[in-house]
């Protein structure tokens, strides 16, 4: 665990410089976050931070005032999606992976939706077949796996892998707690 204080706050479009360069420098990691590093773009991060604010849920971690860790989810815009979290993407600076920072930055992010959001009762997320230590990650948050969505995802060597749909829903882990 990394030593240094981590401050969570919740994000706002001013934030969209810091969060492009954050989201940039960890998509040129492939295997991680679905973008590569050039459909990084402004728009993309403006609106998503902007969706979060108004319709979900968007958190930064600060580590010496700067954003080493982001996180966001919100409903769509329709009625019979109003009680889901979607689209939840997780980004940690490389130079800070592993340190604790992602795990913060979730359970805060549950705990702030179970608290101030008691109208949402799904959290839903995508990740990647090979992503095993992120899937494994979220399996401890007590996300379940949905199945999996056959050779979505095509990777730049021209492969094709399953994406794994997961959920935290009232009948799921730890969501019993955060959906009582
Ligand atoms: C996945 C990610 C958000 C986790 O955040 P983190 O701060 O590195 O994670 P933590 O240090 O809090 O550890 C939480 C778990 O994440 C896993 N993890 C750590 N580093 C990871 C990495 N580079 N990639 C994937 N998972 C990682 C660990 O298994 C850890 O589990 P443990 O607590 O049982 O050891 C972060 O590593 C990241 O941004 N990775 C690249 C982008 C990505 O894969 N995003 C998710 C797309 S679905």
């Amino acid at each position: 665990m990394n030593k240094r204080a981590v401050v969570i706050r919740e994000s706002s479009l001013s934030d969209s410089q810091a969060v492009l360069n954050l989201y940039k420098y960890v998509a040129e990691t492939p295997g991680g976050l679905a973008r590569l590093a050039f459909e990084v773009t402004p728009v993309y991060v403006e609106n998503f931070l902007s969706a979060a604010s108004l319709r979900g849920l968007g958190l930064v971690a600060e580590i010496d005032g700067e954003i080493a860790g982001e996180i966001h989810g919100y409903s769509p815009e329709i009625f019979c999606f109003s009680h889901v979290l979607t689209d939840l993407t997780i980004a940690v600076a490389p130079a800070q992976q592993g340190t604790g920072v992602g795990r913060l930055l979730f359970a805060e992010f549950l705990r702030r939706v179970a608290e101030d959001r008691p109208h949402i009762s799904r959290v839903e997320l995508i990740a990647r077949e090979s992503n095993t230590r992120a899937l494994a990650f979220y399996e401890s948050l007590g996300f379940v796996r949905e199945g999996e969505l056959r050779g979505r995802i095509l990777n730049a060597d021209g492969s094709l892998e399953n994406d794994i749909p997961m959920a935290l829903t009232p009948g799921s882990g730890l969501s019993s707690m955060l959906f009582s």
